[in-house]
């Protein structure tokens, strides 16, 4: 099938190259000349484990190609996926101006049916405003026997593990009551084969509604076992016996109860705040989800009051060696992350941070820029070098198991924040660690 995907970001870049690799014809539209070119000489603007290959074997074998003109675009693919940016506007509601510009760029040069479909996280309501869009172009065109559907089809790739949720996708929402647009659509995913009963039609707005219904509870998982840790540090409860205890039980599941030092990424603050922002303004109160925002903001400083009252108020002059500054492992993204709101403190209270990552380095420096406040260190080792303690933000793998008699050698006071409870605290002690964890008994 001829496949057509506006925008190569995360979305659209992953979308777009795994129906290339199941045999589709993709062509991948960005008005990003820069992006364009790299992509066409298989660089890939973003890190995700698997995709550079993948890009580079389906541009050889030419079923996946970048074009920055809308005109050949707009001409090749039966369906058009818009996979555009929708960042949040100040007041947190999401700015569709890019997805309405595709919109646009599409009635402009259709010249036959077209199946819109609707990638990127829109709010409710986004599909018809397409539709409108599309409509009042065709008119203004004097096109109006041109036919056309606007299906909403959400994305649910996590970052890190992109390649394969796409491959793999527990569920592919399809939102159109077009039965035509269905069959097109069914088409398209019966490569995914056993997936292919996992396909779920409805109508266009609940397939709007689940995108955020699915990474708002998902948020909300993580706020709430965030609260449940800060009370058993309050309570003397161990918070990693309560997770076992919980996720037993099938109907709470293992799955996204792990405390920490809140969620970030592009996604759930994003989507939770949109969300509010959405039922605000037709006047309903989400309590819920203004409670799950709120309990995140607060649980991004947790690391830093636990770091100050350990050195009782006084910063100044001290240095941390941090660990991780993705939001999460496996990415370079710093969006949202943690570890931006705990620099950030540390170096208004006037101490320096020694950093390392594995994948953000050249991410932080483009972020902060050269400073005395912070030294990028090459590896998580060097980033001890006269520390006065170490405090953990994000799970890489490589953190899990590191040579504990250095680290305590190396540091002033033998002291660590754990703002991910990589470490068993009675181990800590035992080598003599002072040992802070989230919500784990000492
Ligand atoms: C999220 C969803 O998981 C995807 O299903 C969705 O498609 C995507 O948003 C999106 O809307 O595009 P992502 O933002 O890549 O994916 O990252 P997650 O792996 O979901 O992690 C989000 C945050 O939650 C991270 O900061 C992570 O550290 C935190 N988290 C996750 C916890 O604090 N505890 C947990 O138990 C799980």
């Amino acid at each position: 099938m001829r496949v057509t995907v506006f925008g190569t970001g995360y979305v659209g870049l992953v979308q777009g190259t795994i129906l290339a690799e199941v045999g589709h014809q993709v062509v991948c539209m960005d008005v990003d000349a820069e992006k364009i070119e790299a992509l066409k000489q298989g660089i890939i603007p973003i890190y995700e484990p698997g995709l550079e290959s993948l890009v580079k074997e389906n541009t050889a074998t030419g079923r996946l190609s970048f074009t920055t003109d809308a005109a050949l675009a707009v001409a090749h693919g039966d369906i058009q996926f818009i996979a555009v940016g929708t960042p949040p506007d100040e007041d947190g509601s999401a700015d569709l101006q890019y997805v309405l510009k595709v919109a646009e760029t599409i009635a402009e040069h259709m010249e036959a049916h077209r199946i819109l479909v609707d990638k990127s996280t829109v709010p409710v309501g986004t599909a018809d405003r397409v539709r409108a869009r599309v409509a009042e172009v065709l008119e203004r065109r004097g096109r109006t026997e041109l036919t056309f559907d606007v299906v909403s089809n959400p994305e649910f790739l996590k970052e890190g593990s992109a390649v394969a949720d796409c491959q793999k996708p527990d569920r592919i929402i399809i939102g159109t009551a077009d039965e035509h647009s269905v069959e097109v659509m069914r088409e398209l995913y019966a490569p995914f084969g056993r997936q292919h009963e996992k396909i779920i039609v409805m109508d266009v707005k609940s397939a709007e509604l689940t995108k955020y219904a699915a990474n708002c509870m998902l948020a909300t998982k993580i706020s709430f076992m965030n609260e449940m840790a800060n009370l058993a540090e309050r309570l003397g409860a161990d918070i990693e016996a309560v997770r076992q205890g919980i996720g037993s039980d099938p109907r709470i599941g293992y799955h996204f109860i792990y405390p920490g030092v809140g969620y970030g990424g592009s996604c759930f603050p994003k989507d939770v705040q949109a969300l509010i922002h959405t039922a605000d303004s037709i006047g309903f109160d989400s309590k819920v989800l203004k409670a799950v925002e709120a309990r995140n903001a607060e649980q991004k400083t947790t690391l830093f009051a636990k770091i100050c009252e350990h050195f009782g108020g006084e910063l100044a002059g001290k240095t941390l060696a941090l660990w991780g500054l993705s939001f999460k492992p496996n990415t370079d993204d710093m969006r949202e992350a943690p570890s931006r709101v705990l620099m950030e403190a540390l170096w208004a209270a006037g101490a320096r941070v020694q950093a390392f990552d594995p994948e953000a380095m050249e991410e932080t420096q483009r972020l902060y820029g050269d400073r005395d406040e912070l030294a990028l260190c090459g590896t998580k080792e060097a980033a001890l070098k006269g520390a006065d303690a170490l405090v953990i933000v994000t799970e890489w793998q490589s953190f899990r198991a590191p040579d504990f008699d250095l680290i305590y050698k190396q540091l002033s006071q033998p002291t660590v924040f754990d703002g991910r409870n990589m470490y068993e605290p009675a181990r800590m002690a035992k080598k003599g660690f002072t040992y802070y964890s989230v919500g784990r008994l000492p």
